[in-house]
């Protein structure tokens, strides 16, 4: 097995060595913030805004942070220069650090900090036509979800219910209210407008769907409206697309067996794929190598 370049706590290696401790509080508690960011031609895409999400992250969480601005973007781009493939995604890992389990931590531990980076096949444009199928499922999560900590268990329940539904995405509801999707953001489409969860702390504050909700209102002059979307809402949509780092703009065609309007990707949909996927060549220019 030929492992990924991984650089652990100020060190280069791979990820066939073996590294975690049997008490970081990552792995007994899940006491860490995650980070993914793609990248193209060994360039990173939007690589400033995930520094700033997993700041705020290890922030609410007291976990100090082992990077600046500066040096986070001094590691990645070691990472990418090492890194063979051209095109694929970086896994960031910030734990609060080792120490003798015990629920309450003590002060002034050390993080663990870990980042990889791993090829990735980001889907093509017959896909993106193609668009997705999705089903519901409730919202188990707690009431942090705007932190993008590695407590991930009722996200990877929500996933493997939808491929065992053989769909790739599940939507989260909560109080009859449309969330987000298991690992991704939701969008609905109707009436010419968009309608999308606000930032609070029922969602994650997507990197692509920040990007998305800029280039609709300044470029494609499109409504946005970010309330929470009633259940019932669901299937008397014009359009519905998820966003995320891996999936950019992805259309919904069917939410729980319903067809979303004609089953294939809608227009409004298709101009925001347009515009979000110029919008991360350009990152990816900008940031350089
Ligand atoms: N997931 N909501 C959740 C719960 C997510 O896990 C993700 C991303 C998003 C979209 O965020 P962004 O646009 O910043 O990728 C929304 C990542 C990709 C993952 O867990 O692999």
């Amino acid at each position: 097995m030929t492992g990924d370049v991984l650089w652990f706590n100020g060190r280069f290696t791979t990820t066939d060595e073996r590294l975690i401790g049997v008490e970081d509080r990552g792995f007994q508690f899940g006491d860490a913030i995650y980070e993914v960011f793609k990248f193209l031609r060994h360039r990173p895409i939007f690589l400033r805004e995930h520094f700033h999400r997993l700041e705020t992250g290890l922030r609410e969480l007291e976990i100090p942070n082992p990077w600046d601005e500066r040096s986070f973007v001094d590691v990645m781009r070691a990472l990418l220069d090492k890194t063979e493939t051209a095109d694929g995604i970086v896994y960031i890992q910030v734990t609060r650090g080792e120490a003798r389990r015990a629920h309450f931590w003590p002060e002034g531990i050390e993080p663990t900090a870990l980042a990889y980076s791993r090829a990735f096949v980001f889907p093509d444009a017959a896909k993106k036509e193609r668009g997705i199928k999705i089903i519901t499922t409730p919202d188990i999560r707690w009431h942090h979800c705007d932190v993008k900590s590695v407590n991930l268990l009722a996200n990877a329940f929500a996933k493997k219910k939808a491929q065992r539904a053989g769909v790739d995405e599940a939507i989260l509801l909560n109080d009859g209210l449309v969330r987000e999707g298991a690992s991704s953001s939701f969008f609905a489409v109707r009436s010419g407008r968009i309608i999308t969860h606000p930032l609070d702390e029922n969602i994650l504050p997507g990197v692509v769907r920040d990007r998305v909700i800029e280039l609709a209102l300044r470029e494609a002059k499109i409504r946005v409206d970010e309330r929470p979307l009633r259940e019932q809402e669901l299937f008397d949509l014009d359009e519905a697309f998820i966003t995320s780092t891996t999936q950019g703009v992805m259309p919904v065609t069917e939410i729980d067996g319903r067809i979303i309007g004609n089953s294939r990707c809608g227009e409004i949909t298709s101009a925001l794929q347009r515009l979000f996927d110029a919008d991360e060549l350009a990152s990816a220019n900008s940031s350089g190598r």
